[in-house]
């Protein structure tokens, strides 16, 4: 058998704008989402707060200093071998309020050399147009998502970036992590994926479905327009993949696995059929809830469907209409979900499940049959550090290692079409979740601190040897 990967496959690493640029304010940048939220802890919820307040301890504001340092970044990334490198366009540089008329020209500049470096070291651009990084002031005047003003934003937004780098960025994604929405009672997802406070009398539900819409009408005209602006555009949709497994094999179980599932697949269904699912229409008329499309929206729907599906993927959940009194140590996404006892976890309660992933490979392109492009899959780990000695983090080649070995599967006996392979973080980040720099996923360590302490210098993990030879035999050697 076939053991190495497709030619042309795209190997690299993927970041986002806020959790590793910094320069939070500099060169014009407005405030974002990202810049109000203080650091928290896997026990502290991060804190949202209003508006920047003197004392607090904000991580995202200096992040890594990649906007400093990127040249710096690019050539260790080069000398890893990476042909590819995801980030993320923060809109709040372009547009500091969101609702100008006109781009914030230096905020244009700093994406033109940041893409000529990365091609000039052979390595190819795949962008994000938002990730958890709206323009503040877009959630404070307009109250987020839920205002239809912010599709015509968004899309001018889109549509300068799209023009800009027309010639330099082929492949696009529009909306990180678009499912992680859904979750009303997750406030940090919601804030930074929806701009979304919810006051304790509206129906949460309800204002959570007409963003959830507003940005799939927004994703869907950007494709359109991207088209026209150049048709040889790669343009996706991304989501949080986090199968979900039936805790017994009760037929209760497995319906309610597979109802858990339709709140990810909502999203996935709309991007590549261009249409709402019966189930969805069916529960706004069960819970009375009102969602505001027009019929011009599902006409834009109908003719923005995405070339492809990018997909994070870090863990499984599993789920049971049982009461289990064993203590939980897994990630809660939902009140039904239960730890998997045929699996463990990183020390952030994420079960880590490889298998997994080849199982949502599958799941996708079975339903779906578009490529597929992994942006995001690693280890949140503290690292050891030994003054003047080599972090040795096998803990993650082993996570990788297994990870890429299912994708290899998938994609050599499976048949699935998969374009590429980018790990979380591949130089360590402020975490989105906790603000933490302590849960790092990189092979490239920086002296930082979760409270904002340490020089800011970079150097080579062990796992940096380890996935430039990935790299250097297109996955054979793991
Ligand atoms: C995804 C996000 O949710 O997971 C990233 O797209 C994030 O922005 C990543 O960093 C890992 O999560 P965390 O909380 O460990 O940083």
């Amino acid at each position: 058998m076939k053991n190495t990967f497709p030619n042309h496959f795209l190997w690299g690493g993927a970041i986002a704008a806020h959790q590793a640029e910094g320069a939070w304010n500099v060169d014009g940048k407005g405030i974002s989402v990202a810049d109000v939220i203080t650091a928290g802890s896997h026990q502290k919820n991060r804190e949202i707060t209003e508006g920047i307040i003197s004392g607090k301890y904000y991580p995202n504001h200096e992040g890594i200093d990649l906007y400093h340092k990127y040249k710096e970044d690019i050539s260790f990334f080069k000398e890893m071998g990476f042909n590819c490198l995801r980030t993320s366009i923060a809109w709040a540089r372009i547009f500091p309020n969101g609702d100008e008329e006109s781009p914030n020209e230096k905020g244009l500049l700093f994406y033109d050399n940041l893409f000529d470096e990365l091609i000039a070291n052979g390595i190819t651009p795949i962008i994000t147009l938002s990730h958890f990084e709206m323009p503040y002031h877009l959630v404070t005047e307009y109250g987020g998502w839920r205002n239809k003003k912010v599709i015509d934003f968004f899309v001018r937004y889109a549509e300068t970036v799209l023009n800009r780098y027309k010639s330099k960025v082929k492949y696009w994604m529009t909306f990180n992590e678009i499912n992680n929405i859904y979750g009303t009672e997750n406030e940090f997802f919601s804030f930074v994926t929806g701009g979304l406070k919810y006051s304790e009398d509206e129906n949460k539900k309800e204002v959570m479905f007409q963003s959830a819409m507003n940005q799939l009408v927004a994703s869907a005209r950007t494709v359109s327009i991207a088209k026209k602006i150049n048709p040889e555009f790669e343009m996706g949709c991304m989501l949080a993949y986090v199968p979900v497994y039936p805790y017994s094999s009760k037929p209760d179980d497995v319906l309610l696995a597979q109802q858990e599932m339709q709140s990810r697949h909502f999203f996935l269904d709309v991007h590549c059929h261009g249409n709402i699912p019966n189930y969805i229409e069916l529960s706004w008329e069960r819970e009375n809830i009102t969602v505001d499309v027009s019929d011009e929206e599902l006409r834009d729907l109908k003719n923005g469907t995405v070339d492809y599906i990018a997909i994070s993927y870090y863990m499984s959940n599993t789920v049971t209409r049982e009461t289990l009194n064993s203590e939980t140590t897994s990630y809660q996404t939902s009140s039904v979900v239960v730890d998997n006892p045929h699996l463990l976890a990183n020390e952030w309660g994420w079960q880590i499940d490889p298998v997994g992933l080849r199982y949502s490979l599958n799941e996708l392109y079975n339903r779906y049959r578009k490529p597929i492009m992994i942006v995001e899959n690693g280890l949140g780990a503290e690292d050891t550090v030994i003054p003047n000695e080599k972090i040795i983090d096998d803990y993650r080649i082993e996570y990788l290692a297994n990870h890429i070995t299912e994708l290899k599967k998938a994609i050599l006996i499976d048949g699935v079409d998969v374009l590429g392979y980018t790990t979380w973080g591949p130089i360590d980040i402020v975490s989105a979740g906790t603000g933490e720099m302590k849960k790092r996923y990189g092979f490239i360590y920086v002296d930082r601190d979760d409270q904002g302490n340490g020089s800011l210098s970079r150097s080579k993990k062990k796992s940096f040897d380890w996935y430039s030879n990935v790299i250097k035999t297109n996955g054979k050697d793991l």
